[in-house]
């Protein structure tokens, strides 16, 4: 029923899944080779059928993915998935579409997801920007969440630091008015870099108030290294920012 081509190739070890993305010059990930369990490489051939979604079958029919239209929440770089996948599970009155390019978070989600059996959840292994320009339909999004991406400390690779003031104008095409981009981090420079440029941001309106962070919202489950860091008295900082009707 899903004819979604597996992301990946062929080679000796059988196949080997592969995120997809378009060629350019700046890119906020970088690929990892990270080791993966048997069970993540055959969640592919497995469970793709069911969740997969692919870059190259372009603007996406939620409705149709999903079977039945629902708001629609879409999280960008899902890591390991345990979080998003907690969501999926406490709120089944709405459709989640994760995006990651780490093959063995996905294969992780894959399986996890399947034994659950959860049905309310699609998945990309492939460049968000590419995804959202070319598979999101404008105004279908619920909320967009960006939760710790890479924080790229380094001067010379902040330019590879996903939240930009053209990314945050991508996101707001793609949010229905109304809706809420959720970005959070344990890293207080890009707190204070994502605060800026999203108060700078045509469009939306800060949830907490002008310049100020927001409590974590209780549908964002508290992850693992999270927990760690809190004891460790780390901070993480929360930006809920709405489109404006
Ligand atoms: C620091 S990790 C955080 C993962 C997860 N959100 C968590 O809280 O554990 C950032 C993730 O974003 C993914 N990522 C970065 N840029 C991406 C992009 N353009 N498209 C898809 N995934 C991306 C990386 O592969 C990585 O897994």
């Amino acid at each position: 029923m899903n004819a979604t081509p597996l992301p990946g190739i062929e080679d000796e070890h059988g196949f080997t899944p592969r995120p997809e993305y378009k060629k350019k010059s700046i890119r906020s990930f970088v690929i990892r080779a990270g080791r993966m369990t048997p069970a993540q490489r055959s969640a592919f051939e497995r469970q793709w059928a069911q969740y997969g979604l692919s870059l190259f079958s372009g603007p996406l029919d939620a409705d149709a993915a999903f079977g039945r239209s629902a708001p629609l929440v879409l999280e960008v770089g899902f890591g390991m998935g345990d979080s998003l996948l907690a969501m999926a599970k406490a709120e089944p009155d709405k459709n989640f579409i994760g995006i990651e390019v780490h093959p063995p978070g996905v294969g992780r989600l894959l399986n996890n997801a399947a034994d659950a059996g959860i049905t309310n959840l699609r998945v990309y292994m492939a460049d968000a920007n590419d995804v959202l320009s070319d598979c999101i339909a404008e105004e279908s999004l619920a909320r967009f969440q960006l939760y710790f991406p890479d924080p790229w400390h380094k001067k010379k690779h902040q330019k590879r630091r996903i939240v930009q003031p053209a990314f945050a104008q991508m996101v707001r095409t793609k949010l229905t008015p109304g809706g809420v981009f959720h970005l959070a981090t344990d890293w207080e420079h890009y707190a204070d870099h994502m605060m800026e440029v999203m108060s700078n941001a045509e469009g939306f309106s800060n949830q907490a108030g002008e310049y100020l962070f927001a409590e974590r919202p209780d549908y964002r489950p508290i992850t693992k290294f999270e927990k760690r860091g809190e004891r460790l008295g780390h901070g993480v900082w929360d930006l809920l920012f709405e489109k404006h009707a």
